[in-house]
């Protein structure tokens, strides 16, 4: 009976610091962490490099399109495994509360990956111009963002859809992902 106390209360003693290991927060310089932010800046260039090419703001060139395209879908797909527990909370700007949603984060993150798989799709076949048929001639509707879905909507085939929506597509799922997940810094 006394053995066994002494014995757990050793085993406590062993397994405290590792039951203490506090919070899911990166330490200082953590390299998942500059991984990531490394990756969205990518991401961000990419869909830029797209934004303007469609918006007459930069000389549109298939290669660069899919270039860009392929950037893009890239990054998109390997965003749910760079946010593992213990990387979250400052000094990142990864919300913490992305560990208590997670099917909602990687719903998010399938989401877009779906988006930019369609669009690395198109720019692969693009042709010399911006043709009409690759523009967007309303407002993006797939049903809305992911979060901002009606209930019920059907979510259209990306596959269908023109380049310019799903480009728009996909900058609403940047946003809804940052409103919830990602801390404003200033
Ligand atoms: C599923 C969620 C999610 C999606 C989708 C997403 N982001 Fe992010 N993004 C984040 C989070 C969380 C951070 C904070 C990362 C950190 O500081 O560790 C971030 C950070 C960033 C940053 C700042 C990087 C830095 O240097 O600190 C940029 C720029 C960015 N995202 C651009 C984009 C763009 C552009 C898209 C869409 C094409 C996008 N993000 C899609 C979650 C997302």
């Amino acid at each position: 009976m006394r053995v066994r106390v002494v014995v757990a209360a050793a085993m406590l003693a062993l397994a405290g610091p590792l039951i203490l290991a506090p919070s899911s927060a990166a330490g200082p310089g953590d390299p998942v962490v500059a991984a990531r932010q490394a990756s969205m800046k990518e991401m961000a260039a990419a869909a830029r490099a797209i934004a303007e090419m469609f918006d007459r703001k930069r000389a549109y060139e298939p290669a660069a399109f899919k270039q860009a395209a392929d950037t893009l879908n890239a990054r998109a797909g390997a965003l749910i495994g760079e946010f593992p527990h213990g990387t979250l909370g400052a000094p990142s700007a990864a919300m913490p509360e992305i560990d208590d949603a997670r099917p909602e984060f990687e719903a998010l993150a399938r989401h877009i990956g779906r988006l930019a798989d369609a669009l690395a799709a198109k720019a692969g076949n693009a042709p010399a111009a911006i043709t009409a048929d690759m523009r967007m001639t309303g407002p993006p509707m797939d049903g809305g963002s992911l979060l901002g879905k009606r209930p019920g909507a059907a979510e259209a085939d990306p596959a269908k859809m023109p380049a310019e929506h799903l480009l728009h597509l996909i900058l609403q799922d940047c946003t809804s992902c940052h409103s919830k997940f990602r801390r404003k810094t200033e």
